[in-house]
């Protein structure tokens, strides 16, 4: 194992009517609430009345409109001018992942004095940001208990992710009821976004029994609830399971002690989403296949006959190679089963761009220092297989 220090802060509260913790919860944090949610989903499902009926003690100021894949100069920058206006105590995030990620970057603008881009492109440091609390209604990024979030910036065709201890959650609630409404696109993109997030930690140098069998088992409780949760959207152990694993999926708790993998997949994918605004998980569907069969060899292999054997049930006595060529068709078409489109033109993207992105990979996201490096013309070449 390699060294490490591990500290979650988030309290999670789980299950039905576990929001009637909210008073609780604001209370102790101040009077000024900021509540962000997106574009209007949390209206649909009785949420936003429910969260304004529990709150009525409070002085609430309303960031509404957040997008997938959230922008920086209307969003956040929107955010930020709202908590300084009013003196704004603690922002409550309600919705998905891109409200949730959005809002962190609020939190550290807000008490920031220069742009808050600096922050989130680690030109300066980030002191202190106000607390967050989150309501989870999209089970799939674990942003509601990690310290990370992902920002767009249109513009510069930039999507960044921005990591800082100050931005974990303080409490986030997750009723899995408030799932059940998830369309089978984002139910699927959610969870292929997860499993990406596990393998990114599984496709490792460095890791252990315990590691190993921690990822095995959240991604096989990933794979049977997201079946039944797309077959039946208001089943509640399914829809409870899933939302639990994808918490765990992106919060490090799995790959405690690994070393590093670089999280390739994501770098591909955030310049995908930069440039075309595609749905993330969807993006990583299409990638993580191609991917897989591009660093394929001799160093890597180990892994692919563990993950195939472990969680498709690929008979161990065959050659390394056939499981681990087995291994990458079985992922491919478990997205496809999932109805998610496994190619790039699908999803808007063709050729024209490839080059450029391939580019902006390389030079921003740093995998020619990934577990299994990429050069440029790597990048290319799966995002040319992935066409
Ligand atoms: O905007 P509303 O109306 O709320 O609709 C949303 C949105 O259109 C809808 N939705 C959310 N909850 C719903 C619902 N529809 C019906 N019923 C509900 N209960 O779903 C759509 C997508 O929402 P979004 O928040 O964009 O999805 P997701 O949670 O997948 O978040 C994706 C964003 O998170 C980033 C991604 O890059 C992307 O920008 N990520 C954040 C990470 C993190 N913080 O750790 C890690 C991830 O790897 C990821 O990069
Ligand atoms: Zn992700």
């Amino acid at each position: 194992m390699e060294n490490f220090t591990y500290c979650t802060p988030t309290k999670l509260i789980f299950g039905k009517d576990s929001i009637k913790n909210l008073p609780n919860v604001i209370a102790p944090l101040g009077k000024k609430v900021l509540l962000t949610y997106g574009g209007g989903s949390i209206k649909k499902i009785g949420l936003y009345d429910e969260v304004k009926s529990l709150l009525s003690d409070c002085e609430i100021y309303e960031l509404s409109g957040i997008e997938p894949n959230p922008k920086y100069t209307t969003s956040v920058l929107g955010g930020v001018k709202l908590c300084k206006e009013h003196d704004i105590d603690v922002v409550l995030a309600v919705g998905g992942g891109s409200v949730l990620d959005c809002s962190k970057a609020i939190c550290a603008g807000a008490l920031y004095d220069g742009e808050p881009w600096d922050l989130i492109t680690y030109k300066v440091k980030a002191k202190k940001a106000l607390p967050l609390v989150t309501v989870l209604t999209l089970a799939a990024t674990g942003s509601e208990y990690d310290c990370g979030c992902v920002i767009s910036r249109t513009e510069t065709n930039d999507k960044v992710g921005y990591l800082d201890e100050n931005l974990f959650p303080n409490t986030s609630i997750l009723d899995p009821r408030y799932t059940f409404s998830v369309s089978k696109k984002q139910t699927a993109a959610g969870a292929a976004d997860a499993i990406n997030h596990i393998i990114e930690q599984y496709f490792c140098e460095k890791h252990s029994d315990l590691t190993d069998g921690m990822c095995e088992s959240a991604i096989k409780s990933l794979i049977k609830n997201a079946r039944i949760a797309l077959d039946e959207p208001e089943n509640y152990e399914a829809r409870g399971e899933f939302m639990v694993d994808c918490s765990l999926a992106c919060n490090n708790i799995l790959s405690i002690g690994n070393s590093p993998s670089g999280w390739p997949c994501h770098g591909i994918e955030h310049a995908l989403s930069a440039y075309y605004d595609i749905t993330h998980g969807e993006g990583l569907a299409i990638i993580t296949p191609r991917w897989l069969r591009h660093i394929l060899g001799e160093k890597t292999i180990e892994r692919f006959v563990s993950f195939g054997t472990h969680i498709f049930g690929i008979d161990s006595s065959l050659g390394e190679k056939e499981i681990a060529e087995k291994t990458i068709d079985e992922m491919y078409k478990l997205f496809e089963s999932f109805g998610i489109p496994m190619h790039l033109r699908e999803v808007g993207i063709d050729e024209k761009r490839l080059g450029e992105m391939a580019h902006h990979i390389a030079v921003n996201e740093g995998l020619e220092n990934a577990w299994a490096p990429l050069s440029e013309k790597d990048i290319l070449e799966i995002l040319e297989a992935s066409l």
